[in-house]
């Protein structure tokens, strides 16, 4: 078992790299598919997901765009459950199919307060994107569109998720080891 310490905590591999990287291929094949002869506008929130949103975007064959939001609703391990921040659309997305692109849809605050921007800015349709999903900690409706992983409501880090800022460039995801 591969475990890592990331500042005062310890953490298990959980999904390897080669196992990621294999699903987010299957991932693209299919938004590659669905989205077949469309102009489609990705929208990736950061900072998390940075890294799926790459590697998921270099696999697209479609006339595609890609676009970066920031939101931080998340402080140590805990979800604060409020969204603090908000900087980016410099896109003009109107009338435009869109993607989200999440690393992790944990309670769904984030995605819900995206969707409802989207909203406002009248896109053609919206669709959700994310390498991982807590079933267990998700209290909103917002279909989710593409899933890479579905986990345990466990903290994590690594691919593109930090603990405090750090662990962000680990290959694989590793879940906290309760003390
Ligand atoms: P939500 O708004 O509660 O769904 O949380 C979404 C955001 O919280 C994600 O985009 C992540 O940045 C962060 N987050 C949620 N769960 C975790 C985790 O287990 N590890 C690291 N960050 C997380
Ligand atoms: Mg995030």
């Amino acid at each position: 078992m591969k475990e890592t310490t990331i500042l005062d905590k310890r953490f298990r591999e959980m999904i390897p790299g080669e196992i990621i990287n294999r699903r987010i291929d299957d991932m693209a094949e299919q938004i590659n598919r669905d989205y077949a002869g469309k102009d489609v506008v990705f929208l990736g929130i950061l900072n998390g997901a940075f890294l799926f949103a790459a590697e998921l975007f270099k696999r697209v064959n479609l006339k595609a765009r890609i676009s970066f939001v920031k939101l931080a609703s998340y402080e140590g391990t805990k979800s604060s459950g409020s969204v603090k921040e908000l900087i980016g659309w410099n896109e003009d997305i109107k009338g435009m199919p869109v993607i989200v692109i999440e690393d992790i849809v944990d309670t769904g605050h984030t995605l819900e307060l995206i969707v409802g921007e989207l909203k406002v800015r009248k896109v053609a349709n919206i669709k959700i994107a994310t390498l991982l999903y807590k079933p267990k900690a998700y209290t909103k409706k917002i279909p989710l569109d593409y899933v890479g992983f579905e986990i345990p409501n466990d903290f994590v880090v690594g691919f593109g998720l930090d603990y405090d800022g750090y662990g962000r460039n680990l290959p694989s995801v590793y879940t906290l080891i309760k003390q």
